[in-house]
């Protein structure tokens, strides 16, 4: 289950990334926001985050104006490795070097088919693993040892 959030800024680039992965046939949940009224996008980024570290969703994407807003309160979350990513490279390498659960884009930053295809890298993929794994695991200790 892919779960994606934005806010005004990032609301129609996050319906476009929805109907591509609906024409993939992969399971979507859109949390919102779903018209262009003006809202905060923390509510978006907590509701799509809070799945993804809880673990009823596998991934999620989130949209807002810069991406920035998005990146900053979903890597709050326990668990949340949230890339903010400007280019086809950066999205790749998001998943192959930091498996991001969670790929961050800027509505106002991208193009529609750029965006695509970022979208595309980060999703197909796969994560290296072996050092890139040991970085990670130190994340997560450091992230348990704030948090204890
Ligand atoms: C909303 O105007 C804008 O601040 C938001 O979309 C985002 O860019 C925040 O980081």
């Amino acid at each position: 289950m892919i779960v994606l959030g934005s806010d005004h800024g990032g609301l129609d680039l996050k319906n476009e990334i929805r109907k591509m992965l609906e024409a993939r046939g992969l399971p979507c949940e859109d949390l919102g926001t779903h018209n262009g009224d003006s809202v905060d996008y923390p509510d978006f980024g907590i509701a799509v985050s809070r799945r993804v570290s809880e673990g009823s969703a596998e991934k999620g994407i989130l949209v807002c104006g810069t991406g920035i807003g998005m990146s900053i309160v979903a890597n709050k979350f326990p668990g949340i490795r949230a890339a903010l990513a400007t280019d086809v490279f950066m999205a790749t390498m998001a998943k192959e070097h930091n498996n991001a659960n969670i790929l961050v884009l800027g509505g106002r930053v991208l193009e529609t088919e750029k965006a695509r295809e970022m979208v595309a890298a980060w999703l197909d993929t796969e994560f290296a693993a072996g050092r890139h794994q040991k970085r990670l695991d130190k994340i997560a200790e450091v992230e348990r040892e704030l948090k204890g």
